[in-house]
């Protein structure tokens, strides 16, 4: 069952301002990004970046608040009662009975992470479950862990299109990351997951960033409940999603985190079918995933088939052999080194094998619905790209779906009389053997945005390099025409042309 909770003060509402109070202590300590940096500096915290606590130890033994802060929570240390108190004026009490210190005898400690975190809309801070596994500690998490800060929570963050709507929906928001993201473009965002304690968590971090919890037209609404049963019946304008899509057998214990209950796939597959049915039109949805590649069923093929009723693009950023995903998964849960973990990686290469799984894909699917979308109409775009892009990408994915509108109800002749633009990043690269008079390979590769790359003919070559504004496609065709003889002949090229329109290589007048 949905239930709308309001967890945003449910454990601390009898100290008023709790959470304001500690933002204000945090701010003034300038426990920030910028702060915590220049006081550990890079030896520190790239060591805290491999889970290395020692060097940041060593350079915060001052008793100074933004010390004894980083201590607690970036460093999980114990911090005398005193320095605590200094840090944190009147909060110690209020905050151990919150569930965020523990306090014994003289020391005190963190019962959950908060840590500062850069984002473009300047500083925010972050609750969240402690990181596991520091200066290697087991690496062992309860069933309910909220995950913090993770690579692939920034990446869907920067995946997201930022531009201003009315309304947002983010499934499993955990922390609440994203959802303080979408807080800063969207009027009102509805937050959604199966686990208490991060709505618990996603409540407090509205509050620490001064977003507003308690109205239904703005600001931030929690809601506990499974994928989309929580907003049945709802449209959104901007949908984001990074589930728990860990592809396993679904057996044993859960992490719920990054796994959904469900086999195999199917999580994500309920996700990508049922997200056009929560969107406005002109609405778009983002999904950060992993899929299955089975055998004898290329990937794209596969993922097309979930595809119904959206604009769909979905690129395929990494894949991973079934032994190679095992490990990684394995390794997160803390198994790796324990006696069970022979026998559970030989259960999950059984099962993958028994689903005919041969890789496993990760990437990114962003849908966008149309009005008016009729069936066959649709445009999916399914492709592999895994190599570096320019982040944040959130500005491709909306330039993406404006060269797909720009080229769906383009004629031939219509396109012939377009004044394409070389987009100014494009850059030609030419390979072959010294001295020859021809090159061998000739490629166009874009320097922003998704950063790709296409291979082109000599032809090709010289019509995107002509293409200044100035002269209709079918001007320049005729010209090479003339130029290179009647194999370039105006019909066979703009299939080309159009290609080099979806990839964002030309951009029409
Ligand atoms: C990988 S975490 C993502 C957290 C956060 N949105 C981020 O980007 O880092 C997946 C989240 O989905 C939640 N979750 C698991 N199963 C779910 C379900 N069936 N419906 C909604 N949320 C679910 C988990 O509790 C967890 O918070």
């Amino acid at each position: 069952m949905a239930a709308r909770v309001a967890f945003g003060v449910s454990r601390v509402e009898f100290v008023a301002d709790l959470i304001p109070r500690l933002r204000d202590a945090l701010a003034a300590a300038d426990y920030t990004v910028e702060g915590v940096s220049a006081l550990l500096g890079t030896t520190a915290h790239e060591a805290l970046h491999r889970n290395e606590t020692t060097p940041g130890l060593r350079r915060t033994a001052g008793g100074s608040a933004l010390e004894t802060l980083t201590r607690l929570w970036l460093l999980q240390a114990t911090a005398s009662v005193d320095a605590v108190e200094r840090a944190l004026p009147g909060l110690l009490d209020p905050l151990c009975a919150a569930g965020i210190l523990e306090r014994s005898v003289g020391e005190v400690a963190a019962r959950v992470d908060l840590r500062p975190y850069g984002a473009d809309e300047g500083n925010l801070w972050v609750l969240s479950d402690l990181t596991p596994g520091l200066d290697g500690a087991p690496n062992r998490v309860d069933a309910d862990h909220v995950l913090g800060i993770s690579p692939a929570a920034t990446s869907l963050a920067e995946l997201t299109v930022r531009e201003p709507v009315g309304s947002a929906l983010d499934v499993g928001t955990g922390c609440g990351v994203q959802s303080l993201h979408l807080a800063t473009h969207a009027r009102r965002v509805v937050a959604t997951d199966v686990n208490r304690r991060a709505l618990w968590l996603a409540g407090l971090n509205a509050e620490l960033n001064g977003i507003r919890t308690d109205s239904s037209t703005e600001g931030l609404e929690l809601r506990e409940g499974s994928l989309f049963e929580p907003v049945a019946g709802e449209r959104f304008d901007l949908v984001v999603t990074n589930p728990p899509f860990v592809i396993s057998p679904a057996s044993g214990e859960r992490l719920v985190y990054r796994d959904s209950g469900l086999p195999g796939d199917s999580v994500v597959e309920q996700i990508v079918r049922g997200l056009p049915h929560h969107l406005n039109p002109g609405g778009i949805g983002q999904v950060l995933a992993n899929w299955a590649v089975v055998r004898d069923q290329p990937w794209d093929e596969r993922l097309a088939g979930w595809l119904e009723g959206c604009d769909a693009w979905v690129v395929q950023r990494e894949v991973l052999d079934p032994a190679a995903y095992v490990e990684l998964w394995l390794r997160d849960a803390g198994v790796h080194g324990t006696p069970d973990y022979r026998r559970r990686y030989d259960t999950w290469l059984s099962w993958f094998e028994d689903q005919r799984v041969e890789a496993i894909g990760f990437g990114w699917i962003n849908l966008r619905s149309r009005s008016g979308s009729r069936a066959g109409q649709d445009d999916h775009r399914l492709e592999q790209w895994r190599w570096e892009v320019e982040q944040p990408l959130g500005p491709e994915v909306t330039a993406h779906f404006a060269r797909v509108d720009s080229l769906r109800d383009l004629a031939d002749d219509a396109l012939l009389a377009t004044r394409p633009r070389l987009r100014a990043d494009v850059e030609q690269e030419t390979r072959g053997a010294p001295g020859a008079e021809d090159p061998g390979v000739i490629v166009l590769r874009q320097q922003r945005g998704l950063r790709r790359a296409r291979q082109v003919d000599t032809v090709e070559a010289a019509l995107a390099g002509a293409c200044d504004g100035s002269l209709t496609v079918g001007q320049l065709l005729a010209a090479l025409e003339q130029l290179l003889g009647p194999e370039v002949s105006a019909t066979d090229r703009l299939a080309a042309v159009r290609g080099l329109v979806a990839e964002g290589f030309l951009d029409l007048a």
